[in-house]
């Protein structure tokens, strides 16, 4: 291995049931900074949820603003929501992402261009953040995206999708409270749970493969079976589990890489715009030349939990859909680098990558 990081880690981690309720007491000391006041960032799921609204620690002057998840965040959403706050209220102190992967990546690129000029479209890639950004936190109320833990806030913009990644971006609080996923759709909890097996098994399958990734994958594999063979869904170490599970498959790519099925993800959602996380359902079915027993592992998990990985989708995909899929997931070579090698261009070309897209 010669993959020299140096990582930064997410500052403080509350982790338990009921932690929510601690959010107040954490966001007190935050409340010093800037003008004082505090953005929450909310999926919109909660919106009509009275009895978790209630909960929510919004003080006299903090914005509160429900968004829907529908779309993944985009560069001129997170550009919207800066300018608004700005130009009204001035710096806050801080944000917080309260929702999945979309609610934590808004929460963590606004928190960054609260203090960085102009549009986030030009940040969008590895280091190019001039300053750090306002303090930020994130709170999942689904698991499996590992967003909490990742040093990166994917956006969606004019050319690119692509995140803004840096240090900065990494959250300064996370708190984990397996109490918040326990109502999450059956569709939803799968798909999105997935993520974080999927990420363990592509961490582990490649040429970047070592001992730091295989001991966070190792050990959220045997998380995900707990929660997708073993157990019922109603058991309520299932969402204990699963959280858990979602950090340790975020830091096994810290020191690693995700692989195939992430990039051709990456074309799914940017030609097509389907989500993260069943896009990579829809993947990782059908590469089984390349992922083996892990998709037939996959397969099990579906049937067992009586869920659907929709097929058949490439009968209605044009050739030029096809071709642009393929010229996204061509153009991530650190993926490619990592699943087959530096010389990964012997063995991979857009017709294999297109192979894989026809068979969806
Ligand atoms: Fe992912």
């Amino acid at each position: 291995m010669n993959l020299f990081r140096n990582f930064k880690s997410v500052t403080k981690t509350c982790y338990g049931r009921g932690s929510f309720g601690k959010l107040d007491e954490i966001l007190a000391p935050q409340r010093a900074a800037n003008k004082g006041f505090m953005v929450f960032v909310v999926d919109d799921w909660f919106a009509d949820k009275a009895d978790f609204k209630k909960r929510i620690p919004v003080h006299e002057g903090d914005e509160l603003f429900f968004i829907s998840a529908k779309d993944e965040p985009k560069t001129s959403q997170i550009d919207a929501l800066r300018d608004d706050v700005l130009g009204r209220k001035g710096l806050p102190a801080g944000i917080i992402g309260i929702g999945g992967g979309t609610m934590m990546d808004i929460a963590k690129a606004a928190s960054l261009m609260f203090t960085n000029e102009g549009s986030s479209v030009q940040y969008q890639g590895l280091n190019l953040i001039k300053k750090p950004g306002i303090w930020h936190c994130a709170i999942p109320t689904i698991s499996g995206t590992g967003a909490e833990v990742s040093m990166t806030a994917v956006l969606t913009g004019p050319v690119k999708k692509l995140g803004l990644k840096c240090d900065w971006t990494v959250c300064d609080q996370i708190v984990l409270d397996p109490d918040l996923i326990a109502t999450v759709p059956q569709d939803q909890w799968f798909y999105t749970g997935m993520d974080t097996y999927i990420h363990s098994v592509e961490a582990i399958t490649g040429t970047k493969k070592n001992t730091f990734a295989e001991a966070y994958s190792e050990k959220a594999l045997e998380m995900c079976r707990e929660v997708y063979l073993r157990r019922d869904r109603k058991d309520p170490k299932s969402d204990e589990l699963l959280m858990v599970a979602s950090y340790m498959g975020g830091l096994s790519l810290t020191y690693s890489e995700v692989g195939v099925c992430h990039a051709l993800s990456y074309g799914l959602g940017k030609v097509l715009d389907i989500h993260h996380c069943i896009a990579n359902c829809i993947a990782f079915d059908k590469l089984e030349d390349v992922y083996g027993e892990y998709v037939q592992e996959f397969k099990g998990m579906v049937k067992h939990n009586n869920v659907h990985i929709p097929q058949g989708l490439a009968k209605d995909w044009s050739e030029e859909t096809i071709d642009a899929m393929a010229e996204v997931a061509y153009n991530l070579p650190h993926m490619w680098d990592h699943a087959f090698g530096p010389e990964w261009e012997k063995v991979l070309d857009r017709e294999r990558i297109k192979g894989w897209y026809r068979r969806m």
